[in-house]
């Protein structure tokens, strides 16, 4: 099994994830992967915290990881991506990839006989949005009925994943950007067949009565050659001191990391009170070591 979208898992199997975390995080699991499994990490684009935490989520189990920036690889000369994955599955028990396009990633899982994890792409962050969710859960002790206002960019990796996975918990979705930027059409229509993604360009609306306000960068990476109009773009929707009374007055603030502070989010709100940045960073390593623990469960 690969974990290649949010559309992979059922909403039971995002629960079954959701108790595996807790289970590790309690101590209570006594399983590891099977002696000396290896992770690929094969990444085209920059990370920190999805590259470091899998590599640790690996070491935690009992198995290695081994990164691979693609630059140095082979692929940098041309060597197709299907006979990359034919060869790497002969030697590791998964790969995690973060590619620029969500088909090379495709492309990639169907060539591979291990299982492949979506580690970013233009389309899709999944295994972000599991661990996101599971922030959520915590931090407000429930999922169904949690409304989530999606700030900024909505047209990218983050919110596509987000919106999908969190309505078919029974989270609600606002997504607050200009109304010359809608959402992807794809990514929208099938979250809508969940739940309830509502759309807003003022933040006085799309904040009202929002238990969580998730922002991303204005520029993803890929992006860069638009920088300069996105940022001009976004602007108004800056996640700022002044925005906060909008919302629900218990509500928490997100972000993904990494943060462009005075862009799409102050220094204030991220370091202050409301934000749960830095718990949403650290559930990742623990979502990442479910993920990798049910895959192999359901690869044997
Ligand atoms: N949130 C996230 O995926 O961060 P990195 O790009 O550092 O992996
Ligand atoms: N949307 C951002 C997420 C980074 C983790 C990007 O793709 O750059």
């Amino acid at each position: 099994m690969h974990f290649l979208s949010v559309n992979d898992l059922s909403r039971d199997q995002m629960n079954e994830i959701f108790d595996i975390a807790d289970e590790i995080s309690m101590g209570k699991t006594t399983s590891s992967l099977k002696d000396n499994s290896t992770l690929a990490l094969l990444f085209e684009k920059p990370s920190t915290r999805t590259r470091v935490s899998f590599e640790v989520a690996m070491a935690r189990l009992g198995g290695q990881s081994i990164y691979i920036d693609s630059k140095t690889s082979q692929m940098s000369r041309g060597e197709p991506i299907a006979d990359t994955a034919r060869v790497m599955s002969l030697y590791v028990d998964f790969v995690a990839a973060r590619m620029y396009h969500h088909e090379d990633l495709l492309e990639f899982a169907n060539n591979s006989t291990v299982p492949v994890i979506n580690a970013l792409t233009d389309l899709e962050h999944p295994t972000q949005s599991l661990a996101d969710l599971y922030t959520i859960a915590n931090a407000k002790r429930r999922i169904r009925g949690v409304r989530i206002a999606f700030v900024g960019d909505v047209a990218q990796n983050t919110c596509n994943s987000l919106m999908i996975a969190a309505v078919k918990l029974g989270a609600e979705m606002a997504l607050v950007a200009p109304k010359n930027f809608p959402p992807n059409p794809q990514y929208l229509t099938r979250a809508r067949e969940y739940g309830v993604v509502d759309i807003f360009d003022t933040m006085e609306e799309g904040l009202a009565k929002a238990d969580i306000i998730y922002t991303d960068t204005f520029v993803s990476m890929g992006n860069e050659g638009d920088a300069e109009q996105r940022k001009k773009m976004f602007a108004k929707y800056q996640v700022n001191g002044n925005v906060l009374k909008y919302a629900d007055k218990d509500a928490l603030v997100m972000h993904p990391l990494p943060a462009f502070r005075g862009q799409e989010i102050t220094a204030d709100v991220l370091e202050g009170s409301k934000s749960i940045v830095w718990e949403q960073s650290k559930n990742k390593l623990l979502i990442e070591q479910a993920i990798l623990m049910y895959l192999s469960q359901k690869s044997m």
